[in-house]
């Protein structure tokens, strides 16, 4: 069992927290293996960066190495690194595989939404394909610095896809498979994409032929810059194909040479463009590029989740997110590793679905996002209990905090106590991971990031921007220093760029999280930094109030915002969806309240407690706070634009049930 101890904090994050030591059988064989050689590796990397960096590119194959590793200035806001070094992506994420011998080597193991269908791809066949994907793209007009919107669901074609572009140094725009038609069009129009990559229909759970092509179609009179559509066959539905404007992938890629050279591109040539979730505003386009952004990918995935060959990996994202470009097809694939794409959601058919995926394909590290398993926990022990899980080495979690609960979950229920999870900070923004245990070498605490990656130089600093130095201190999470995947700009609109990251605190990147340092310099990341309520004069961070509520046994999930208060300024009304089996209830609601008191103090137990159903939630997992404030201000006849929530009709018993 991992060690086990008792620390006192000052901060009402954790009341007691237990640090779990990497176990003996996992250190043995880790890439990095201990904290000596963590702090070794990370002081070599602060005092001679451009050596540290320029050894991680050499992850990568280069046609032309760099004659400079990086140039920056956070003043100036102009980001460049390896400059004049040239690579393709997709060479380095599948030929140079098959050209050193691995060609039979599985690249893609895909589990369809009926557990019946699995497909796998070698890295040869996963080369054959993307050449002639290449190829018929080439043949739609697509040229080196073209946009391509790819609109999928998670099939291989999907990755095909991506990697095809790549090649032909068509800069990609993946637009998340459920988003509606008109979310099609705004980003088809920021960008000028030429060709939209679709499939007929989709299948997800229970839901059978979702609107796919039928969307790009409805998309297309509006997005004046697209000139052709490629249509995967996933279902078999009848789609209505244009002529002179409509193609069949199957058609055009079996008319396809199968033979294209990857073009060459420059360090700092576009990779791809993702836009933001867009849980605020307007979508941006975060701009990555080729060289830094696939150095990143591809350092942050060997160390983070301990790769090693023959390793089964899965990544649960979607490739809509940027999780799912930097760790189920770039960073993975630029490391040879075997990876598991899944069509479908983790209730179907039962609630059993992820790990029965792991028992078959004898998965040994496996990511998913907190929302899932808060979720899956909802359902109990007995799901997880009928499949074996005993191929699991290691845990990951990704975007947004994992609190207690689901993490003793996890660690207990899923992993068995045996395996290391590896809690990961980071942004669309940073392309890779930032903030993170080592597997083998970080004491972990539930709840908490740890430590920065080699090389990121995190800073806390107040809202002045003075930086809080020492431990134990809370405030903005900034970056005083350049990485190789960060984004560059946002597409086509640098000043938003550097308004929304440069803008607030001079010469450096702000990320919009708040967080503590603790007392052992570990970074908790307390929320974005405008999810912060201001209660008669405390600053209460949301994330903290919402860690209380689900210390209380009955409690899934839940979500605070602000509403006016007469006395208070501002008081806390808070969501809160029961565990399967609990009933709502006054005493609940009491309960809960008790709960908040005792841990965080008076001041922050909530006004007002709505049970509900469900959250607004993007399909991200992220808890839209902003239909939450409307529907506590009482404000529920204007909601704005509920289109892209992952499940829009939670709003309707939500606003029914306003207390
Ligand atoms: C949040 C997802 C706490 C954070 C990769 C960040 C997290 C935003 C974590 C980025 C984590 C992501 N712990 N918070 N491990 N990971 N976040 O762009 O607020 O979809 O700024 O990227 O998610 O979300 P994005």
């Amino acid at each position: 069992m991992p060690a086990f101890q008792i620390m006192s904090g000052s901060s009402p994050i954790p009341t007691a927290v237990r640090v779990f030591a990497p176990t003996a059988a996992t250190s043995a064989h880790a890439h990095v293996r201990s904290m000596a050689d963590y702090h070794a590796l990370a002081a070599r990397a602060l005092a001679q960066p451009d050596a540290f960096w320029a050894e991680q590119a050499g992850r990568l194959s280069w046609s032309r190495t760099w004659d400079k590793v990086s140039a920056w200035d956070f003043n100036q806001v102009d980001i460049k690194w390896y400059l004049g070094g040239k690579l393709n992506a997709c060479h380095n994420c599948v030929d140079r595989h098959v050209a050193d011998g691995h060609g039979a080597t599985t690249a893609l193991i895909w589990e369809g939404n009926d557990p019946a269908e699995t497909r796998r791809l070698t890295y040869a066949q996963l080369h054959e394909q993307v050449q002639r994907a290449a190829n018929a793209l080439k043949a739609l007009g697509v040229r080196k610095g073209d946009r391509v919107c790819i609109y999928m669901q998670m099939i291989p074609e999907l990755a095909v896809a991506v990697l095809a572009c790549a090649r032909l140094g068509a800069v990609h725009s993946v637009v998340f498979g459920a988003f509606s038609a008109d979310s099609l069009v705004t980003r088809i129009n920021d960008s000028g994409c030429k060709v939209i990559i679709t499939q007929d229909t989709g299948v997800r759970g229970p839901k059978q032929d979702i609107a796919m092509k039928a969307n790009a179609d409805l998309a297309a009179p509006k997005t004046p810059s697209v000139e052709k559509i490629l249509v995967v066959r996933r279902t078999g539905s009848s789609v209505t194909m244009q002529a002179g404007r409509d193609s069949w992938w199957h058609e055009a890629l079996a008319a396809a040479d199968a033979e294209c050279a990857p073009e060459v591109m420059d360090a700092e040539d576009p990779l791809f463009i993702l836009y933001t979730s867009g849980s605020t505003g307007k979508p941006k386009g975060a701009l990555h590029t080729t060289g830094g952004y696939l150095t990143y990918a591809a350092f942050t995935f060997h160390y983070v989740f301990d790769y090693k060959p023959g390793d089964v990996y899965w990544c649960t994202a979607d490739v809509g997110w940027v999780t799912g470009h930097s760790y189920l097809i770039y960073g993975p694939m630029a490391n040879r590793a075997t990876v598991v794409m899944f069509e479908g959601v983790p209730n179907y058919p039962d609630y059993g679905r992820f790990w029965q995926v792991i028992a078959k394909h004898k998965v040994n590290l496996f990511y998913t996002a907190p929302t899932a398993l808060r979720a899956l926990m909802k359902e109990g022990d007995t799901w997880p209990a009928q499949h074996d899980l005993s191929s699991l080495r290691l845990l990951g979690s990704v975007g947004e905090p994992i609190k207690e609960p689901e993490w003793l979950w996890y660690h207990n229920v899923i992993g068995k106590a045996r395996c290391p999870i590896v809690d990961t900070w980071w942004q669309t923004e940073t392309g890779g991971i930032m903030i993170s245990p080592l597997p083998g070498a970080t004491p972990i605490k539930p709840g908490s990031a740890t430590l920065p990656l080699f090389g990121i130089q995190p800073q806390v600093v107040d809202e002045q921007g003075t930086v809080l130095e020492g431990n134990d201190v809370r405030g903005c999470l900034v970056l005083a220093a350049s990485w190789p995947g960060q984004m560059r700009t946002v597409y086509g609109d640098h000043p938003r760029f550097v308004d929304t990251y440069f803008k607030r605190f001079p010469g450096k990147y702000f990320t919009g999280d708040g967080c503590w340092r603790d007392p052992d310099g570990y970074y908790w990341i307390t929320g974005r930094v405008d999810d912060i309520i201001i209660v008669s004069g405390h600053n209460i961070g949301t994330a903290e109030v919402e860690g209380a509520i689900g210390q209380h046994p009955a409690v899934a999930e839940a979500a605070v915002v602000a509403f006016p208060h007469d006395i208070k300024g501002n008081a806390i009304y808070a969501f809160v969806t029961l565990k399967t089996g609990q009933a709502a209830s006054d005493e609940v609601r009491k309960g809960i309240n008790l709960k908040v008191r005792d841990i965080l103090g008076p001041h922050a137990a909530p006004e007002k407690i709505q049970f509900a159903e469900g959250l607004p939630k993007t399909r991200s997992g992220k808890i839209m706070r902003r239909i939450l404030r409307k529907i506590a201000e009482g404000h529920v006849e204007d909601l704005g634009d509920i289109s892209t929530l992952a499940d829009p009709t939670v709003v309707e018993s939500l606003v029914s049930g306003r207390q």
